[in-house]
């Protein structure tokens, strides 16, 4: 591995000064990734974010997952080195549609994904990740209707897994569904003997033909565990400066789009080694919550972090 840069070095010195915890999604950049102490999938965060006895902490990936942090841990200030950096999935659910829904819905169950804001958390009954959403829905009392926001793909994938029917919030991941299968068949064709693992956010085509489907941390171990030497992983790319850290002998192609070349999360990839540096400098910016919204958020992560133990 390459030394690290001055920008890096100082990152790590700040880091101490500052007694900063630094959590990386899976998407970030390599830069980012490796000065890390922990980079992982929306789950691993919101149990590294609980667990943090550090002065402060620093969410090296979008506005919803600082946000969580923030609502497990509130006695420190989370940082989020670019605010700006939202998520589509999060924004095709605002708290102002799903409390008109529930208005006119009242006994629905509502399964929060957790790419949505603070405000549709507080109004949720449960929340889940990729990573645990079918252990979720199946703890889900069965006399209750089921309504699952804000992702129809990963709501449509765990229907179909658990049998459970259940009402679909109308939401997708721009990035994620840009991928098709016809795309991925003509990579196939220059990689026959490669493997495909998709995200859960995917379109219903793509998980349907992939060898995997699961969330960005499970992906580590199925790429670590199958015969294949070569995996086509349909996922944002940063993926792949994990898998190829962390499984250096194998061979990783990013998932192919038909439209675009682009298969980065815009949102995720305006954190930079610069904003990171500086944010810790300043100790800004940092996530500001009002604590009914907090409180009303914690209980369905809080059922979450209990049910998926
Ligand atoms: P994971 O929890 O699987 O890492 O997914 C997060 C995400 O934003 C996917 O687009
Ligand atoms: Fe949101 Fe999609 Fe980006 Fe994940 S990849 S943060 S779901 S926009």
């Amino acid at each position: 591995e390459a030394p690290l840069t001055a920008i890096q070095e100082e990152i790590l010195a700040l880091k101490k000064e500052r007694n900063a915890l630094i959590l990386a999604h899976n998407y970030q950049i390599d830069a980012i990734q490796r000065v890390a102490d922990y980079v992982g999938d929306s789950l691993g965060l919101a149990y590294k974010a609980e667990e943090a006895d550090t002065d402060c902490i620093v969410f090296c990936g979008v506005h919803f997952m600082a946000e969580t942090a923030k609502i497990v841990n509130p006695n420190k200030p989370v940082l989020l080195p670019e605010m700006e950096a939202g998520c589509s999935l999060s924004d095709s659910c605002p708290a102002e549609k799903l409390a008109a829904y529930k208005a006119a819905n009242p006994n629905v169950y509502v399964v929060a994904y957790i790419n949505c804001s603070a405000g549709v958390k507080a109004l949720s009954d449960v929340i889940c990740t990729s990573g645990n959403a079918m252990k979720i829905v199946e703890k889900v009392p069965a006399d209750r209707d089921i309504l699952f926001v804000p992702d129809q793909n990963l709501g449509q994938w765990v229907s179909k897994q658990t049998g459970r029917e259940m009402q679909l919030w109308p939401g997708s991941c721009y990035a994620h569904v840009l991928f098709t299968q016809q795309a991925i068949e003509r990579l196939k064709l220059k990689f026959p003997d490669a493997l495909v693992v998709a995200h859960p956010e995917c379109v219903e085509t793509v998980r349907d033909n992939a060898d995997e489907v699961c969330s960005t941390e499970k992906m580590i171990g199925f790429c670590r565990d199958c015969d294949a030497e070569q995996i086509i992983v349909v996922t944002e790319t940063g993926m792949i400066h994990r898998l190829q850290r962390e499984i250096p002998e194998k061979t990783f192609i990013a998932g192919p789009t038909d439209t675009c070349a682009c298969n980065d999360c815009r949102f995720m990839k305006m954190n930079t080694i610069e904003k990171l540096r500086d944010c810790l400098r300043d100790m800004s910016p940092q996530i500001e919550m009002p604590e009914d919204i907090r409180l009303k958020a914690y209980a369905p992560i809080k059922r979450m972090l209990e049910w998926s133990k």
